[in-house]
């Protein structure tokens, strides 16, 4: 079965064709970070624009570098939230009209499930149940993937999410939107251990996380040092930082895997490339004899391809929808 599947949720503009859920067929992208890098983050009004100019033009890309013609397209899968409404939209009512044209079925696909879906693409053998960390630009989570389409969220950040927090520090940095990479690559040069940096809990919720405090924290260190002059160490204090985050992140994903019995965590999302996360994961995941799976980097960030992947399983599930079907900005992810 081959899936036309569109993302459009935040500042990519993707088209992939996916056949059976797990073979790429093709996956265009049209990025649009240079243009937002100038605000220093992404400005809703000119996403949606931007997805309107790519999208048509990305479609017929992703279908020749595929190999197929319309009449090969046996479905449309298309995120339909979460994400900025206006980008959303255009990514629904494009897939829609492609939808009701080629006379195929309409499959809704909710962001994050597609980005747990993209270790369906990189590792054949994956199959639920596992517990996914599911860490991006707006959401942080930990879920139990029961089965494809049935999930149960067992933690998540009750403020920012974890890449919302590396964009905020880089920026406060002067470093580039988005800013998990930069503050990754400037981590590397530091061994950190010189900035006390809060490690948030939430009581009575040990799976629950929260990064508002930490982030304060860093746009006042930089913020008190602009004011008294003084120089920051800002490869240190990205270290501090991202080992914030994951000090966060890791122990809760393995305390979840504790408390469900899941043998098997699966990374999800663009902060699923940290490479200080990535290694945490690593060590903790051998310790704890449970199996890892860490999306290739190319496959973390938001892609058409993911929503090919979790649109086959939502269409098995029988999951599809009408034209009614609407954009969401929030939506749970059981839901
Ligand atoms: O999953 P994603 O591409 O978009 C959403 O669905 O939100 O995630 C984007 C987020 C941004 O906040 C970006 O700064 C972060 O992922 N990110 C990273 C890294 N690469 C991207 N965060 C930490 N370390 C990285 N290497």
């Amino acid at each position: 079965m081959k899936i036309l599947a569109f993302e459009s949720s935040c500042d990519e503009t993707a088209v992939a064709v996916v056949e059976d859920g797990r073979k790429v067929l093709s996956d265009a992208i049209a990025s649009q970070v240079d243009i937002h890098a100038i605000y220093g983050g992404v400005v809703p009004e000119i996403a949606s624009r931007k997805h309107v100019e790519a999208i048509a033009a990305l479609t017929e890309k992703a279908l020749a570098d595929a190999g197929c013609t319309r009449s090969d397209i046996d479905a449309v899968a298309v995120t339909y939230a979460p994400g900025l409404i206006g980008a959303v939209l255009v990514g629904l009512s494009f897939a829609k009209s492609v939808a009701y044209a080629l006379n195929v079925p309409l499959i809704p696909v909710h962001h994050i499930r597609g980005h747990i879906a993209a270790n369906y693409l990189a590792f054949p053998d994956l199959e639920p149940p596992f517990l996914a960390l599911a860490i991006s630009g707006g959401n942080t989570l930990i879920i139990d993937v029961r089965d494809y389409t049935d999930m149960e969220i067992l933690g998540s950040t009750r403020d920012d999410a974890a890449g919302e927090c590396f964009d905020k520090a880089a920026r406060v940095l002067g470093l580039t939107y988005p800013g998990g990479k930069p503050i990754d690559e400037l981590a590397q040069k530091s061994q950190g251990g010189v900035y006390q940096l809060p490690h948030s809990k939430v009581d009575g919720a040990p799976l629950d996380m929260s990064f508002s405090g930490l982030k304060t924290a860093v746009v006042n260190l930089a913020h008190h040092a602009k004011q008294v002059g003084e120089e920051l160490d800002a490869s240190a204090l990205a270290r501090d930082f991202t080992k914030a985050v994951s000090d966060t992140l890791v122990p809760r994903a393995m305390l979840a895997a504790q408390q469900t019995g899941r043998k098997t965590i699966v990374a999800a999302g663009g902060v699923a490339a940290n490479s200080i996360i990535r290694a945490d994961l690593e060590r903790e995941c051998r310790k704890a004899d449970c199996k890892l799976y860490l999306p290739p980097l190319r496959l973390c960030g938001d892609n058409g391809a993911m929503i090919g992947a979790q649109g086959y399983y939502e269409f098995l599930a029988g999951h599809t929808a009408d034209m009614s079907l609407n954009a969401y900005a929030t939506r749970d992810i059981t839901d």
